[in-house]
């Protein structure tokens, strides 16, 4: 049983901020992850399962040479240099799934959550304090790290209860993208033309499911992937009205693809899914003047959307991806529990 010794933590978890000093744990390079000594306002979680971000594991796996061991040892590395799994290169993290070992005694009368619990965390690894003690199973199908281990979650930090209806590594892939569809939500009017990019990746097919319901009868949905199994697999699931194969990087591909298709009227928004660098600008020439481009990818740069769009005349709404919106997560979930041939297929792919 750990020790709660410590109290006047900050609600941002601030007080575990090891340099630089004085900023949020998210940007800092270095978090303490020491768990012998706990602050009263702080949840700790034995975790089970990582979610390692797409954008995050797509890198580590390609610059690991998509060896095993090797990728263990780097996420081992990351973890131990910064005491989060926060990827260097993509600043991004994921989530993970534990059991709740300790409800610190300022968060008691606060959250509804007791010693053993399971939960999903709704905030990023890329800010969550993490204790890798081994990895037990790594899976580069599903980016999902079986670990003993255990993490930190904060007074602010965002978490659900593992869901009983729905198997724990499937939630935890749909939970990990819960921003996603409900952003679509907010986006897509009825009538409207809207292009996915990377439809048939974990948060591209959500997206395709929302889009497809808010834009109605007299709307478009435009699916693009860029493998072949991507693309069969998104046919057959019958969530887009046309779904064709594009690389995401190529803009003269993409733009004129799309002018085709719409008699040179564009796409109302677009919807960006992927995990690969250089996707900015495409999306941008596949959309509208004034519409409106998502980037969920956690691979977008700000620079190459802001100068891209800049450079090519473009007056378009852009929108970082905000991983929460209020209610995101039963949303997310709900979709699996009313559409039967997405559960199916992400059953297929997570469970
Ligand atoms: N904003 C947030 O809060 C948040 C939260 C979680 C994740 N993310 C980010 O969201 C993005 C999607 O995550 P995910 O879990 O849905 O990823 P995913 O399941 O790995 O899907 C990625 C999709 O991109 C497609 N793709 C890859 N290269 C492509 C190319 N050159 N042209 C066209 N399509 C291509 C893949 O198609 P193939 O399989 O056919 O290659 C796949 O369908 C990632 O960047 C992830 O980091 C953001």
């Amino acid at each position: 049983m750990k020790e709660v010794t410590k109290t006047g933590g900050n609600p941002f978890g601030c007080h575990r901020v090891i340099e630089p000093v004085g900023v949020l744990p998210q940007p800092a390079e270095k978090i303490d992850n020491n768990f012998t000594n706990l602050w009263d306002n702080e949840l700790l979680v034995d975790v089970d399962y990582l979610n390692i971000d797409s954008a995050s594991f797509t890198q580590i796996k390609a610059e690991q040479g998509d060896d095993d061991g090797a990728i263990c040892d780097r996420i081992l590395e990351i973890v131990s240099k910064r005491g989060k799994m926060h990827n260097p290169v993509t600043g991004s993290g994921g989530m993970f799934i534990g059991r709740v070992a300790v409800v610190g005694e300022k968060l008691r009368d606060k959250c509804d959550l007791e010693v053993g619990d399971k939960i999903v965390s709704l905030v990023s690894l890329s800010l969550t304090p993490l204790k890798i003690d081994r990895i037990l199973q790594l899976n580069k199908k599903t980016d999902q790290v079986k670990i003993a281990g255990q993490a930190v979650l904060f007074e602010n930090s965002l978490h659900a209860h593992m869901p009983e209806d729905i198997p724990e590594t499937l939630a935890l892939a749909v939970l990990d993208v819960c921003g996603a569809p409900a952003q679509t939500a907010r986006l897509v009017q009825v009538g409207q033309t809207v292009v996915i990019v990377g439809a048939g990746g974990k948060s591209g097919l959500l997206c395709c499911w929302e889009a497809r319901k808010r834009a109605g009868v007299n709307g478009r949905v435009i699916g693009i992937e860029y493998s072949k199994e991507g693309l069969e697999a998104l046919r057959s699931l019958k969530l887009c009205d046309e779904v064709i194969q594009l690389d995401a990087r190529d803009g003269l591909a993409c733009y004129e693809a799309i002018a085709k298709m719409t008699d040179g009227q564009l796409a109302d928004v677009v919807i960006n899914c992927v995990n690969i660098d250089d996707t900015e600008l495409p999306s941008i020439m596949m959309c509208r003047q004034r519409g409106k481009v998502y980037f969920f990818s956690m691979a977008t740069s700000f620079t190459k959307a802001a100068l891209g769009a800049e450079g090519i005349g473009k007056d378009v709404d852009m929108l970082v991806g905000n991983g929460y919106a209020r209610g995101h997560a039963e949303y997310a979930l709900d979709i699996i529990r009313v559409s039967a041939d997405i559960r199916a297929f992400y059953e297929t792919q997570y469970v």
